[in-house]
Order: structure tokens, then C-alpha cells, then sequence
């Protein structure tokens, strides 16, 4: 049966992460050729070795998203091992808790560094590749918070409302140049990032109390629109935002 990737090479940063390894993984079964990324080779290797279980080809490359020298080293890679690339994801990702005057400007810096100049960098690094295959789609991922006011989080939030009009700025500005590009925001995800609050406090979490749905996702749930928005089926899909959040923002 025909893959909804077939033929595409895709680049995903946080590859290890919980929605990372969960889109990793339905992108292998759609057929895509991967380009694995994330901080650490073991967590890399280990996931490579799962995936080509399904058959997929793959390349690791272990990235800092915020290093510039690495993006170049990594495109260099995709472009001996696979000749082209039509799909970047974007889901690496840090999360620092504190209010304004709580956060400490070494806490601003790196989550700066590695959700926003990080997703810029990615788009700057791949974009002659992108363009070359005329048909490409960039995939990166926001927030609810790059869309709602929590009252905390204040560089997280900053830096996910930075993503979702860095995101829109460059749709217009590749739009008749074969690139689309579009932002998920994910509403609560079970994964390693907040696995360790929800445990704590379960329903009572905040976030949880104020998602109509009343529960987290789980990661399986929030990469299927990964897979949409790089597939063809959104040929006509640029500067948008896909919310998947269990409802919260609908209030
Ligand atoms: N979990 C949630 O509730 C939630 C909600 C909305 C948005 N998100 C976003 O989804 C994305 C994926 O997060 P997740 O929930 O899977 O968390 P996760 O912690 O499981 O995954 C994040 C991944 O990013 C990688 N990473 C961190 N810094 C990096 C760097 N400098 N360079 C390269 N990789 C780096 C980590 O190694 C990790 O594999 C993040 O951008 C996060 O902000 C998560």
C-alpha cells in the first residue's frame, strides 16, 4: 500500500522527545526516508534501530537546534546521503516554569536560544534544500501558550509566539517558492517534558483542570497532524495553525 511520504525525505529535530519519536515513528510507517535529530547519539541510535524495523532508511545526525555550525554540518549530511529534502519538523524544545520576575536571564537565554533562534536557524539551514524540491513543507510546533496567556512560563510563551508569526512570516514569504509552512500548538502532552507534573498532580494540574477534554494526550495523538501538514493532502495549506489541545483555547 502506498505510503502518505513516499518518496520524501524529512528532517526531524527532538527526535527522541515524546511527540519527536511518536511522529518519527508514523512517518517511517507513511514511508518516508528520515533524517533523525536530536542531543544525544545513543537516544538517536536507539530510536534508528526501532524505526528500521519498519523498513525506513535512515540518517542520524546528533544537533544542537541552536548551533549554527551544526545545521551546517547536518545539511551537508542530507545532502550526501539523500541528495534532497522535503520536509523539516521542528519539535525540539525547552521549558523554563518562573513568571517575568522569576526568570533568571540565563533561564530566558536558553529557551530563547533553542525553541526560537533555534527554529529560525533550522528554516535558514534547510531552506536552499526545501526550495530545490519545489514541493516541500516546514512543520513547526508552537503552543497553546504561543497563543493564550498562562501567567507563568514567560520565555516559553514568548518564544512559541515567536515560533507561530516566524512561522506565518516565512509561508508569505515562500509561498510562490515551493515551500509551505505551518505551526501545530499542542495543548498538554504526556511526554518527558511534563511527565514528571502530571505525575505530581495529576487531574488537579491546572492545564489539565481548564482542557474541556479533561486529560493530557498522549503523543500518538499529536503527531498525526505532523504527518498531515508535511503530506501532500495540505497542498493548499500555508501560515496555518493547528491547535490539537483537547479543546482548551475553544473557551
Ligand atoms: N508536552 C507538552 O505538553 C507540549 C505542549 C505544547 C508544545 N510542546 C512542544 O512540543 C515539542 C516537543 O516536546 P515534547 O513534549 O515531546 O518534549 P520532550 O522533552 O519529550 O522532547 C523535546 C526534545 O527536544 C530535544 N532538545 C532539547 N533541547 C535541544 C537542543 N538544544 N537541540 C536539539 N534538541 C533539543 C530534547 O533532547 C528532547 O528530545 C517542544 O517544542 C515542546 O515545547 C509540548
Amino acid at each position: 500500500m502506498a505510503g502518505r511520504l513516499d518518496g520524501k525525505v524529512a528532517l526531524i529535530t527532538g527526535a527522541t522527545g515524546g511527540i519527536g519519536a511518536a511522529t518519527a515513528e508514523l512517518f517511517a510507517r507513511e514511508g518516508a526516508r528520515l533524517v533523525l535529530t536530536d542531543r544525544y547519539e545513543v537516544a538517536l541510535e536507539n530510536l534508528a534501530a526501532r524505526l528500521t524495523e519498519h523498513g525506513a532508511e535512515i540518517l542520524t545526525a546528533r544537533l544542537d537546534v541552536s548551533s549554527a555550525q551544526n545545521w551546517s554540518d547536518a545539511v551537508t549530511a542530507v545532502r550526501e546521503r539523500f541528495g534532497a529534502l522535503h520536509v523539516l519538523v521542528t519539535l525540539a524544545g525547552v521549558v523554563d516554569w518562573p513568571g517575568i520576575e522569576a526568570t533568571t536571564e540565563d533561564g530566558w537565554d536558553h529557551v530563547i536560544a533553542v525553541n526560537q533562534t533555534g527554529t529560525w536557524l533550522a528554516m535558514r539551514a534547510v531552506m536552499p534544500l526545501l526550495r530545490e524540491s519545489t514541493n516541500a513543507s516546514i512543520v513547526t510546533t508552537s503552543s497553546v501558550l504561543g497563543l493564550i496567556g498562562s501567567g507563568a512560563a514567560a520565555a516559553y510563551q514568548a518564544s512559541k509566539g515567536a515560533v507561530r508569526l516566524l512561522s506565518k512570516t516565512a509561508a508569505v514569504e515562500y509561498a510562490t517558492r515551493g515551500v509551505r509552512v505551518n505551526s501545530v500548538h499542542p495543548g498538554v502532552v504526556a511526554t518527558p517534558m511534563i511527565q514528571h507534573i502530571l505525575d505530581e498532580q495529576g487531574d488537579r494540574q491546572p492545564d489539565i483542570a481548564r482542557t474541556p477534554m479533561r486529560r493530557a494526550a498522549r503523543p500518538e495523538e499529536i503527531a498525526p497532524a505532523y504527518l498531515f501538514l508535511a503530506s501532500d493532502e495540505s497542498s493548499y495549506m500555508t501560515g496555518s495553525e493547528l491547535v490539537i489541545d483537547g479543546g482548551m483555547t475553544a473557551h
